[in-house]
């Protein structure tokens, strides 16, 4: 996690570079800080909290050399000193990362006053000790020692110089006029400029005076890079009139879910038309076997696509989050070509789904990626099919979750389609699924008067079946990570398996229930709850409402649909019930504690 900045250049002011990093503020935002060269000085301004503290610190100096950083604590609690940049003589760090090998490094350099607790000061007392007047070649010295991932940019106050490295993390580098701005990603400076340099692991970017060169420590090389010109718009970031951006995004799943299918769907013969390059590779295969894997919300909407595998397009299918795979033993995994990976990525930059695609991809396995983000990890070094859902600020994955639904039942209705599978039922209402939404979205504020009843609970229990468990799962990682109300889901037959000993009047159960072949099944469930005294939430659509409105407390309501598009139109009331309690508990429901939107770290 952690966004870095740097600039060199003619002279900026401090504030953009301030207003960049705040674009960032997403992967991280427990303390910020920067450091600038000001007439032959190295100033450094920390803060813990938010990067709006350093505005008052900074004022409107200008400066033609700054590093900056907003941070999401791994080592050492977030405070001032271990907020970054760090600093070593007459260098300036910031880094996003994590260090493994630290210790030992922090033992080779006893000379050094370590001021923090962080992995990331290593870094630069490293780079110090190789430093005899150039700060590329200390970097050099130091990238042969450093083991884990890191994204660094440090600047020398001596020369004026300035070198960013990219291992694993992401960093992007920006051209200006006359100009360098680096940044963690590609959206906080597309303001500024549209020419952007990705860098690749192992790259050291390195500026002195105006001229730039590129060496690649693993190939051992200078390296040269394309410059890309970025096309796409991306309207910065506004609530545009909604209390939150987590509101916001809400709100745009219709458009998200129009966008995302538009032009993958031939509405006359009513045959998915995927982008070539995947159909291309899809084509090429004999898939029997699909595996999904993901981290957080996308793993839940991997794991909604496994039902989707296996009984849409009669694949074998399961699910995995990217932290398990990673471990599981592959010695003997052999490639037959008949397995096909699904990696669902929102960031395109999770620490663990990266490690396994690329392990995975240096096995010659079959991986097609799903991310939102254009120009991310994993849209460039895979097959990518992207989600079109546009930024997502809230930290508390939304729009994301939808679209991503939205690719992987197209992904499966293609499959299921060259198996001469008739699918056309689901994609005719498909087609229209966007409208059900607005239309749900129309009136979602009697779900603000019902989360006020809940607000007081400490403890939820989160019940659906089939695929209705996966929503489940996603409605209960959105309660207790913008809430911090601890919430438990279940696939409701395991309920009797023990999580039943949970239920009294102090746990109340949501109860994902719109109607199926399941509802009498899932109403046995319900009465099991309310005979130990336990509260019922249903959400329902209106012929499961006629089952059991008068067994709940209350009810949430969405619209009936097709049983393979009920995920798009059930997660929504779902969304909206955290939402409100958390706003109702007054919490900062866009950044809520510990968190950050893209999870670069192990
Ligand atoms: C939850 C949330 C996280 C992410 C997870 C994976 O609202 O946002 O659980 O889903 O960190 O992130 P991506 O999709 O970027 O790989």
């Amino acid at each position: 996690m952690c966004g870095i900045v740097g600039y060199k250049g003619n002279f900026i002011n401090v504030k953009v570079i301030l207003d960049t990093l705040k674009l960032l503020e997403y992967r991280g935002y427990d303390s910020a800080g920067l450091a600038f060269c000001s007439e032959g000085n190295l100033f450094v301004r920390k803060s813990k909290g938010k990067i709006d503290n350093l505005y008052e610190m900074v004022d409107s100096l200008q400066t033609d050399l700054v590093v900056a950083h907003t941070r999401w604590a791994t080592h050492g609690i977030p405070n001032d000193i271990n907020a970054h940049p760090h600093t070593s003589g007459p260098l300036a760090l910031v880094h996003n990362g994590i260090i493994e090998n630290y210790r030992e490094i922090k033992e080779r350099l006893k000379d050094y006053d370590f001021k923090s607790d962080t992995d990331s000061e290593v870094i630069v007392h490293l780079i110090h000790s190789f430093y005899k007047g150039n700060l590329f070649d200390a970097v050099l010295d130091a990238v042969k020692i450093l083991k884990g991932a890191f994204a660094f940019v440090v600047i020398d106050n001596n020369t004026k110089d300035l070198v960013a490295v990219k291992m694993e993390s992401p960093i992007v580098i920006g051209l200006l006029d006359s100009g360098f701005l680096i940044s963690s990603d590609i959206p906080s400076i597309i303001k500024w400029t549209r020419k952007i340099i990705s860098l690749e692991n192992g790259d050291v970017f390195y500026v002195h005076s105006n001229e730039f060169k590129i060496y690649n420590f693993l190939e051992q090389k200078f390296v040269s890079r394309n410059v890309e010109i970025i096309e796409w718009d991306i309207s910065v970031a506004e609530k545009s009139g909604y209390k939150h951006f987590m509101l916001k995004e809400i709100n745009e799943q219709g458009k998200v879910i129009r966008d995302t299918l538009f032009g993958r769907i031939d509405e006359e013969s009513l045959k998915v038309v995927l982008d070539d390059k995947v159909r291309e590779f899809l084509d090429s295969l004999n898939i029997d076997n699909i595996i999904y894997i993901a981290c957080g919300t996308s793993y839940h909407a991997g794991l909604i696509g496994s039902y989707y595998s296996n009984e849409l397009a009669g694949i074998n299918s399961t699910a995995f989050y990217a932290s398990e795979y990673r471990y599981i033993e592959k010695k003997y995994f052999t490639s037959k070509n008949n397995t096909l990976y699904i990696f669902i990525s929102q960031s395109g930059e999770t620490a663990d789904t990266l490690f396994v695609a690329r392990e995975l991809k240096q096995m010659g396995e079959n991986i097609v990626t799903i991310p939102n983000v254009i120009g991310s990890s994993m849209y460039r070094e895979f097959l990518s099919f992207p989600t079109r859902a546009g930024i997502e600020i809230g930290v508390a994955a939304t729009k994301t979750f939808t679209a991503q639904l939205v690719n992987i039942l197209l992904l499966n209705l293609y499959l299921a389609q060259k198996k001469g599978f008739d699918v056309s039922h689901v994609i005719q209402e498909l087609l229209f699924i966007h409208e059900v939404v607005d239309g749900i979205l129309e009136n979602y504020e009697y779900i603000f008067d019902i989360a006020e009843k809940y607000v007081d609970y400490q403890h939820f229990m989160y019940l659906g079946r089939h695929l209705m468990y996966p929503v489940a799962m996603e409605g209960a990682l959105k309660l207790k990570e913008i809430s911090y109300i601890h919430a438990e889901a279940y696939a409701a037959g395991e309920m009797k398996h023990g999580p039943i000993a949970l239920i009294d009047n102090k746990m109340p159960t949501l109860y994902v229930l719109p109607f199926n072949k399941m509802i009498n099944k899932n109403i046995s469930n319900i009465q099991e709850v309310k005979a130990r005294r336990g509260k019922v939430l249903a959400l329902v659509d209106k012929k499961s409402k006629e089952f059991v409105k008068d067994l709940v407390d209350d009810l949430l309501e969405t619209k009936y649909v097709n049983e393979y598009l009920q995920p798009f139109v059930t997660v929504i009331p779902l969304q909206i019930f955290a939402y409100s309690v958390a706003d109702f508990k007054g919490l900062n429901v866009d950044q809520p504690r510990n968190l950050a939107k893209s999870v670069t770290v192990e």
